[in-house]
């Protein structure tokens, strides 16, 4: 597993001063183009996900969430259900709003998608100020929801998003 999380991060990418400047972005997609790595991390997701037995259900968070989270779903034989930004979904929703670095933002999610004390697993890409992830917990909470993990495949550390999620929480690979 060592060897393969090793490979998964020489893979990612890292762009300077995206979206904005000082700013230095961890790019998944690099190891979505390489098959091979791209299966060592549906792999690592698995392997993590395996410690919490009993998913019932993967909720995956938009966009990047909606890569990883299907697959994950399918591994485990469970549903997979998404977590979208505002005005995206259709029909009867229950919506949380979130603070961003300037403003606040939406996201929603289906009524009826996840039933109460269903064990559910949130999968995204990346944690940053962790307010996205948070937010998903907030909604979940709401649906009376057992959330049984949180996982994200980068975690960047500097920005103590972790300290903002009060489920367990898991990352795959970190950076300061
Ligand atoms: C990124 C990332 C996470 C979120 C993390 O998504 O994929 O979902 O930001 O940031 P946070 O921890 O500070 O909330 P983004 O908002 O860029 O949306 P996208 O995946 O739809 O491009
Ligand atoms: N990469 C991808 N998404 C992000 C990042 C990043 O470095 N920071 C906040 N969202």
């Amino acid at each position: 597993a060592a060897d393969r999380l090793s490979r998964i991060r020489n893979t990612l990418g890292a762009i300077p001063d995206f979206p904005k400047a000082g700013i230095l972005f961890r790019d998944i997609f690099p190891v979505l183009r390489d098959a091979e790595v791209f299966k060592d991390l549906n792999e690592e997701i698995f392997e993590a996900s395996k410690s919490y037995p009993d998913v019932e259900c993967v909720v995956g968070l938009e966009s990047r969430g909606f890569l990883f989270g299907p697959i994950l779903a399918q591994k485990l034989s469970v549903p997979f259900v998404p977590i979208r930004k505002k005005g995206k979904l259709p029909g009867e929703l229950i919506s949380q709003t979130y603070e961003l670095e300037y403003g606040t933002d939406c996201c929603e999610i289906q009524k009826g998608s996840v039933s109460k004390g269903q064990k559910v697993l949130i999968i995204d890409d990346l944690l940053a100020t962790g307010g996205t992830m948070k937010a998903a917990c907030d909604l979940l909470e709401k649906l009376e929801a057992d959330i049984v993990l949180c996982l994200c495949i980068i975690e960047l550390t500097g920005l103590k998003g972790k300290s903002k999620i009060d489920k367990p929480f898991k990352s795959l690979i970190t950076f300061d």
